[in-house]
């Protein structure tokens, strides 16, 4: 499966069979998260077969069953933390996807386990993403128009758009799709928006958009607020 392939299908999955990943997945996840950890100055972990976190009340309100694996998402703490966990991280959920493993990007509805999901002091724990074999491939969601997420001048290029469509396929925290984008003089500038985690969904919007657009990161105009205490 490609890149643009693993984008279209990927939707959220919050059952699983309660079967563990396989050590050859789990190669896959932990190359990825290796290589991201590296780009990105990251510290994230792949925790196997620990059903604890999402066995709590919270985890089966949020509808989640079956989790035996997951990934945390995590790093030094920083202003932009948010945002890269969202690009890295999303990264990782792509190669998951196209390895045949579902996911979930997991805010809130999961729950600490002392030792298992532990981070450094010096280090903040943004949440998980579930990961494994889904009881389904989960389904197509409600969402915004292209209209809805940009500002049109006129003379944008194909590109531009052919990346927000992209944008549009990108978990965001309650699929609340914050973030706005316009185009001037050959250059992208993204805005997150106010919210709950508005960072990391722009952050994995802007994984989307260069992998559609065939752009690298030297497209975007810098334009970042300061990561809060939810990012
Ligand atoms: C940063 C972030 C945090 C999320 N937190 C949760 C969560 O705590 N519980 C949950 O069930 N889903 C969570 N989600 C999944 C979103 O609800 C889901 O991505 C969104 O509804 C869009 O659906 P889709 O992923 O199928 O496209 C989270 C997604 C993101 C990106």
């Amino acid at each position: 499966m490609d890149i643009m392939e693993a984008i279209e299908k990927r939707h959220s999955v919050r059952q699983y069979t309660g079967v563990p990943v396989s050590d050859e997945k789990a190669k896959v996840l932990l190359d990825a998260i290796s290589s991201c950890n590296e780009s990105g100055s990251l510290r994230f972990r792949l925790i196997r077969n620990e059903p604890e976190a999402f066995s709590s009340p919270l985890a089966k309100y949020g509808r989640f069953s079956g989790v035996m694996d997951y990934i945390s998402v995590a790093g030094p703490r920083s202003p932009d933390l948010g945002e890269r966990c969202g690009y890295y991280g999303e990264r990782i959920v792509i190669e998951a996807q196209r390895a045949g493993l579902n996911t979930c990007w997991v805010g809130l509805t999961y729950r600490r386990i002392p030792g298992a999901l532990s981070v450094g002091k010096e280090e903040k724990l943004l949440g998980v993403i579930a990961v494994g074999y889904g009881k389904t491939q989960g389904i197509p969601r409600r969402t915004k128009s292209v209209s809805d997420i940009c500002d049109i001048r006129g003379d944008e290029p194909e590109w531009f758009f052919i990346g927000l469509r992209s944008v549009l396929l990108a978990p965001t925290a309650m699929n609340q799709q914050k973030f706005r984008f316009s185009y001037a003089d050959g250059m992208v500038t993204a805005d997150p928006g106010h919210g709950f985690y508005t960072n990391t969904d722009l952050g994995i919007a802007k994984y989307h958009f260069e992998t559609a657009s065939g752009k690298g990161p030297e497209i975007w105009k810098l334009r970042r607020k300061k990561c809060p205490s939810h990012c």
